[in-house]
């Protein structure tokens, strides 16, 4: 495998390249992007991810260059250049250099960058008998600050939530939103399953739509298993039999131990099992 990456029109290895120390990508975290799945040399919904990223950056007010055609070119390229079959893709797109202030009008030519790595799979055991989450006390940022709907660079709000499930020896954390909701987990969706049918918050929860979630929402409605988008309160777990988590670089999760609490009795359950393997022959078709 080689290392190109792509910056800003040129594809190059990874140790050329270089950003200004004042691209507001670094200073801010202002900017967009999309992490996906290539399987076999195809990248999985690629066209899904292109549309989220034009609509990331269209509610933070960023022209994406050559618009997201250009970006799946990108993409596509980048996997074939560095002759990767299966591989993890980030592209991002800043709000380039800093001329002065936070102001957006004078702002700079956007930052392209594109690279790839190794799917980074958990150990087996992880899919095997599940991880645990935890109740994170730290919140969903409201969608009246930050709409959740786009995917951006500004990342605290998930890394002080990831870091709080880790603290306390959990993979990862189930944030609520400001009415105290079920929202996601740092970095995925999440699912639960009670008397075969799934449950999943809405979009109005505060959540980033992920696109992993809508294919299982699709392999769910095609599988005959039915499935609702609604408000869940944390009072509800212990009623659930199953838990998982899903995003790109995971794909479905079993969650099988909530804070203190095991899930389905601490094993992955049927539903999760079902829809994973119809992830996997999805992915592979
Ligand atoms: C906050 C958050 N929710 C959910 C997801 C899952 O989205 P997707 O399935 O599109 O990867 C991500 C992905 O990284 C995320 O950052």
């Amino acid at each position: 495998v080689k290392d190109l990456v792509y910056l800003n029109g040129r594809f190059i290895p990874s140790a050329d390249a270089r950003i200004s120390i004042f691209d507001r990508g670094f200073l801010y975290g202002d900017g967009v992007f999309e992490t996906m799945r290539a399987y076999d040399g195809r990248i999985f919904r690629l066209d899904e991810h292109m549309e989220r990223l034009a609509r990331s950056a269209e509610i933070i007010g960023l022209n994406l260059p050559g618009g997201p055609e250009r970006c799946a070119d990108i993409c596509r390229q980048l996997l074939l250049r560095n002759e990767a079959r299966d591989a993890l893709l980030r592209l991002s797109v800043t709000r380039g250099e800093a001329i002065g202030g936070i102001g957006i009008k004078r702002a700079a030519e956007p930052t392209v960058i594109a690279h790839v790595r190794p799917p980074m799979p958990l150990p087996d055991d992880a899919y095997r008998n599940g991880v645990r989450a935890k109740i994170v006390s730290i919140r969903r940022i409201p969608s009246t600050s930050l709409n959740p709907h786009m995917k951006s660079m500004n990342f605290l709000n998930q890394i002080l939530a990831r870091a709080e499930a880790e603290a306390c020896c959990a993979y990862d954390s189930i944030m609520l939103n400001q009415a105290g909701l079920i929202a996601e987990t740092s970095t995925a969706n999440v699912f639960f399953a009670r008397d075969r049918m799934l449950s999943t918050p809405s979009p109005d929860c505060d959540i980033l739509l992920g696109i992993t979630r809508a294919t299982v929402l699709e392999l769910a409605a095609k599988t005959g298993i039915r499935c609702e988008e609604r408000a869940i309160k944390p009072s509800e777990i212990g009623a659930f039999q199953e838990c998982f988590l899903t995003s790109t670089g995971i794909e479905l999760l079993p969650v099988t131990r909530i804070n203190d609490s095991e899930v389905g009795g601490g094993v992955p359950g049927p539903l999760y099992e079902r829809l994973h393997s119809a992830y996997r022959e999805l992915v592979m078709a």
